[in-house]
């Protein structure tokens, strides 16, 4: 038995965000509250869907300051402040942390606080304040997912909240909001959503409802990334980026992730590298390690990279790693951990860390020990 969630309504194209208001006003909202990050406030990249709101006689309150790993406290700061000025319905406007603040102070207007009592999957009571989600970058997926990440102040560690009443009761997806993204930002969060599709498509929760997203979203990606990275104004591109970054996010968010993703978040922290970064240079050695497992989609993956079809299953599956370096490389990433300066002492906690995920590494179509793990890594330093 399988379940499918999706997002009702998602209202896209060049200047879609002139329809916020008429969107808002269709959810029933005569109130919102648009949450959104100090950096895209001064590009004021909100201000389309708050003159929507306002010409459509929505009153929409601000807040601009939403973190980039958001704190329970500010999360908590949020919900008060939507909550006095009466807000009907949220609307999260920005890269993965100003949706993920928006999708945690949603849940905090309809139930009490602190939020760490909701970490864990469907452990939030109460129906949440409705939302719309509106992403400024096309990578993360998250106006798709039902997820929110925050950062626990006392561990230290990154904590999510996960429930069926955070999913957006509509997504807005404008690509004039991405245009301004600069190039190497368009091509790692671009691979991270490619890695998101493929993780789901190959791992073990696929379904023909999650491969269908999953094609798409990986075949627009190869369609249009490096056009989005050398051209950035150009329109359509920047389009296809934002929806395969949709597409991957309602596949992935139906399946989980995988080895990719497993190893790249076990990459300690104080290197700072960012999260589309580590997806993309340990992309290819996470292809080669699953590609026995499942080498008929990675023959289709291939293909989509640009391989012929033709000949035998194996062979061209395990042309696909090739196929992504030579995208990588025209993309200026560079391959591996060690260009990135992680060192080699640091592997065998990266291993242990990255196969005790058992959330990524389930879905993942090959089982990985922490010594399986340790000894990928050091072949690939
Ligand atoms: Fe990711």
């Amino acid at each position: 038995m399988n379940t499918f969630h999706s997002i009702n309504k998602i209202v896209y194209g060049a200047g879609a965000v002139s329809e916020c208001g008429a969107l808002a006003k269709s959810l029933g909202a005569s109130r919102a509250f648009l949450i959104t990050d100090p950096s895209l406030e001064k590009l004021g990249l909100h201000k389309g869907a708050m003159e929507s709101l306002e010409k459509a006689g929505v009153p929409c309150g601000l807040f601009a300051e939403a973190e980039l790993e958001p704190s329970a406290a500010s999360i908590e700061r949020i919900a008060k402040e939507a909550l006095a000025f009466k807000a009907e319905l949220i609307i999260g406007l920005g890269g993965g942390s100003a949706l993920d603040s928006a999708k945690a102070a949603c849940v905090l207007m309809t139930n009490p606080a602190p939020i760490e009592q909701y970490f864990g999957v469907n452990k939030v009571p109460q129906a949440c304040m409705p939302t719309i989600m509106i992403p400024t970058t096309a990578g993360t997926g998250s106006e798709m997912t039902s997820i929110s990440v925050l950062s626990d102040k006392a561990s230290g560690a990154k904590l999510g909240v996960v429930s069926d009443y955070m999913f957006a009761k509509a997504v807005l997806l404008d690509p004039e909001l991405t245009i301004g993204l600069p190039p190497h930002v368009t091509s790692t969060t671009g691979i991270d959503a490619f890695v998101h599709a493929m993780e789901s498509f190959v791992g073990r929760a696929a379904t023909s409802f999650t491969d269908a997203q999953n094609i798409q979203a990986m075949q627009l990606v190869a369609k249009s990334i490096r056009r989005a990275y050398v051209d950035g104004g150009n329109i359509q591109a920047r389009a296809d980026m934002l929806y395969a970054s949709a597409l991957a996010g309602i596949g992935f968010g139906n399946t989980q992730n995988g080895i990719i993703h497993a190893v790249g978040t076990a990459v300690p922290r104080s290197y700072n590298l960012p999260h589309g970064l580590l997806m993309a240079c340990l992309a290819p050695m996470g292809m080669e390690y699953n590609i026995m497992a499942n080498p008929e989609k990675y023959a289709r993956i291939a293909v989509i990279l640009g391989e012929e079809e033709y000949g035998d299953t194996l062979e061209l599956a395990r042309r696909a790693p090739g196929r992504m370096c030579d995208l990588l490389e025209d993309l200026d990433i560079k391959i591996g951990l060690a260009p990135y300066g992680v060192k080699r002492e640091d592997l065998p906690g990266i291993a242990e860390r990255a196969a005790a995920s058992a959330r990524l590494m389930g879905n993942n179509p090959r089982p990985g020990t922490a010594k399986q793990l340790l000894a990928l890594l050091e072949a690939h330093h």
